[in-house]
């Protein structure tokens, strides 16, 4: 199953290539349909741009409030027959709007083994904790901050000498083959979704084979 896939970020858009790469190399079965940023001079809006992929900004600034950012951003990634919606460094918090448009089909990827060090700068605030090891998450997303039942993690050990920095460059590489990765298994029809077992509860996610692997 080809996934219809439409993807919102804010800057640089790194795991947003990922993605663009690994479907050009022929490993993901995905085409990127739309991509949206709130922020006009992301980087990644020129990367779609170099990709031939259709690339919008909707400047939330214009929006009176987040629903009504929201119901725009929903209504070109249902024109654009989005299915799957990653959250690739978008900045922004999600609301019902777009969770029920997309239900248990929104993806984040965060650079920490949730649910440590949820929002943002992750990777300072595991430095900082003085953590040993640390990660990066593929989550489906609910209404919490970096919250949602986790698709699919990746450990990495934290150097003594690792600066900010350092970790998150080693971490960058470990998130492109996470999200990619899991992206796959969704493709090839692995990942099963069961509704909670009670009101309040969280859907449950259950992988063929067990979840992915990097
Ligand atoms: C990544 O660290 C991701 O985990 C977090 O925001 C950052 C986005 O980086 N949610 P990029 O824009 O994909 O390069």
């Amino acid at each position: 199953m080809t996934l219809a896939l439409g993807v919102l970020l804010s800057g640089r858009g790194s795991n947003f290539q990922a993605i663009l790469d690994a479907i050009a190399r022929g490993e993901l079965d995905a085409k990127v349909r739309l991509v949206v940023s709130n922020r006009g001079d992301a980087e990644g809006l020129e990367r779609a741009r170099a990709a031939g992929v259709t690339a919008r900004f909707v400047d939330h600034r214009t929006f009176s409030d987040r629903g009504s950012f929201e119901r725009e951003v929903v209504r070109q990634l249902r024109d654009a027959g989005v299915e799957w919606v990653v959250l690739a460094g978008f900045m922004r918090i999600v609301t019902s709007e777009l969770l029920g448009a997309f239900p248990d089909r929104v993806v984040n990827i965060h650079p920490s083994l949730l649910p440590a060090f949820p929002g943002v700068d992750a990777q300072a605030q595991a430095i900082a904790y003085g953590v040993t090891v640390t990660g990066c998450t593929v989550h489906l997303v609910d209404e919490g901050v970096d919250h949602g039942p986790v698709l699919a993690q990746a450990a990495l050990p934290i150097a003594p000498d690792d600066t900010r920095d350092t970790l998150a460059t080693r971490l960058l590489e470990r998130e492109h083959a996470l999200l990619v990765a899991t992206l796959c298994r969704i493709a090839a029809g692995d990942l099963s979704i069961e509704p909670p077992p009670e009101a309040g509860a969280r859907p449950r996610v259950h992988w063929r084979a067990g979840p992915p692997r990097i």
